[in-house]
C-alpha cells in the first residue's frame, strides 16, 4: 500500500473514527468512559490509565477489570487524566499500518499470558475463542460461551495495560440479527474491559452484523478465510481460496467488511498470492495467520507459539502453519516432574523453602507440653525436627 494511500486511509479512519466507532460522544461506552472520567475515575474504578493506576491488591477492585477502554477521546474532547502514552490505541494502530510497520497480534486467555504479552511490547491482544481449543480441550471452537469468553477477557483485561484488546464474538452471540451482536459485542466491551471485537465471516448477514456494530460505537475486526467457527459448513479446518472462485469470495469477503467499518481484517489459512492481494486491496490492516508474509500484521496462538504442544490434544489442535519459538511444553513438564520426584524422595522442601522456625527453648518447651498431655510421638517428632534443623538438613 501507498504511503499516500495509507495516509488517506489513516485520515479517513480518523474520520469515521469521531464519526462512528472511536469517539463516538452519544454512544453508551464513551459516555460510561466520559461519565467515569469526568469523576477522574475510568469505567473500571482506575484511576488514570496504565499500570500506574492499578489498584492495590486487596482493595475493593470490580471484579470485572481494572483496565478501561483505549479509545476514550480523552485528547480530542476531555481535558482530565491522560491514558498512558505507552497505550497502543486503535490511533496508533492506523498510524503505524500507515507508516508501513507491522502489527503483532497474539492471543491472550488469562491473568498470566495477558500479562506476558503486555510486557513483550505486542500491539494487539486478541482473547480468541480458540480459549476452546487450548484452554478449554475442546477439539473446535465451537463450545464456548459468551460467559465464558468474558471470564477470559476479564482476566486478561486485568493483565494487559498496553495492548490493544480484542474479544471474539463466540459461536452463537451474535448470528441471529444485527442486535444479537451488539448485546454480545456490548458486553465484551462493559464487563470484558475489550477495546474491540472480532467476528468470524463475511456473508452479507456478517456484513450487516459488523456495520451495526460500528454504528453502534463499537469497533470490529473482521476475519475470513478460514473461520473456524463455520467448519460445519466448510467441512473441517481447510484452507481456504485456493482456486479462483474461491479467491474472488475471500477477497470480496474482506472487502465488504472493511466497507462496513471493520478497522482490520484477519486472513487465516489462505495463499500466501492472496493474501498479498487483499492487503493491497484494503485500505485498512489485514492481520494474517497461515497466509504468508505479505500482510500488514501477523496472530499467532499464544499455546502454539510458545510450544505447549508436550499433550497430544495441543499436538492435535497445533496447525502447521504455526511457527514455535519456545519449548514451554517440556519446560513445564520437566518441572512438573521434578517436583513429582522430589517430593517422593523427601528433597522438597530443604532448608531454603522451609522459612518458618520455633526457636530452641519454644521448641523444648512444645516437647515437654506435649509429653505432659501424653502425646510421646508428637514430642519426639519435634525434637527429632530440631535436631535436623540444627544440622541444616
Ligand atoms: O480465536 C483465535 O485465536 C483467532 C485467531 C486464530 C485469529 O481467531
Amino acid at each position: 500500500m501507498s504511503t499516500r494511500r495509507a495516509a488517506r486511509s489513516l485520515a479517513r479512519m480518523c474520520a469515521s473514527t469521531s464519526a462512528r466507532a472511536y469517539d463516538s460522544a452519544t454512544s453508551a461506552a464513551s459516555a460510561r468512559a466520559l461519565s467515569s472520567l469526568s469523576a477522574s475515575r475510568d469505567p473500571f474504578g482506575r484511576s488514570s490509565g496504565g499500570a500506574e493506576g492499578r489498584r492495590p491488591r486487596g482493595a475493593d477492585v470490580d471484579a470485572r477489570s481494572s483496565r478501561g477502554f483505549s479509545n476514550r477521546p480523552s485528547e480530542a474532547v476531555y481535558g482530565g487524566p491522560k491514558p498512558s502514552p505507552d497505550r497502543f490505541t486503535l490511533r496508533r494502530l492506523m498510524r503505524k499500518y500507515a507508516k508501513g510497520e507491522r502489527i503483532s497480534v497474539v492471543t491472550a486467555y488469562d491473568y498470566p499470558s495477558a500479562v506476558a504479552v503486555d510486557q513483550a511490547g505486542i500491539d494487539v491482544c486478541l482473547v480468541g475463542d480458540s480459549a476452546a481449543m487450548v484452554v478449554h480441550g475442546h477439539d473446535t471452537t465451537l463450545p464456548i460461551t459468551l460467559d465464558e469468553m468474558l471470564s477470559h477477557c476479564r482476566a486478561v483485561a486485568r493483565g494487559a495495560s498496553r495492548p490493544l484488546l480484542v474479544g471474539d464474538l463466540p459461536f452463537g452471540s451474535y448470528e441471529q440479527s444485527p442486535g444479537h451482536a451488539v448485546q454480545s459485542a456490548t458486553r465484551l466491551l462493559k464487563e470484558g474491559g475489550m477495546d474491540a471485537v472480532k467476528l468470524e465471516g463475511g456473508s452479507p448477514a456478517r456484513v450487516d452484523a459488523a456495520k451495526t456494530l460500528v454504528d453502534a460505537g463499537i469497533a470490529v475486526m473482521g476475519h475470513v478465510g478460514l473461520t473456524p467457527q463455520s467448519i460445519s459448513v466448510l467441512g473441517g479446518f481447510r484452507p481456504q481460496g485456493r482456486d479462483l472462485d474461491s479467491a474472488l469470495l475471500v477477497l470480496d469477503r474482506a472487502v465488504a467488511l472493511r466497507d462496513a467499518g471493520c478497522f482490520a481484517v484477519v486472513l487465516e489459512c489462505v495463499p500466501g498470492s492472496l493474501a498479498a492481494a487483499v492487503t493491497a486491496a484494503l485500505d485498512v490492516p489485514t492481520i494474517g495467520i497461515g497466509a504468508g508474509n505479505a500482510t500488514s500484521g501477523q496472530v499467532l496462538v499464544y499455546h502454539d507459539l510458545l510450544g505447549f504442544t508436550r499433550h497430544p490434544h495441543h499436538a492435535k489442535v497445533t496447525p502447521k502453519f504455526s511457527k514455535q519459538y519456545a519449548d514451554v511444553g517440556g519446560a513445564v513438564s520437566g518441572a512438573l516432574r521434578a517436583f513429582r520426584d522430589e517430593v517422593a524422595g523427601g528433597a522438597f522442601p530443604g532448608p531454603e523453602h522451609s522459612p518458618y522456625r520455633l526457636g530452641a527453648e519454644d521448641a523444648a518447651s512444645l516437647a515437654r507440653a506435649l509429653d505432659s498431655r501424653g502425646m510421646g510421638a508428637a514430642a519426639r517428632a519435634v525434637e527429632e525436627a530440631m535436631d535436623r534443623e540444627r544440622r541444616g538438613e
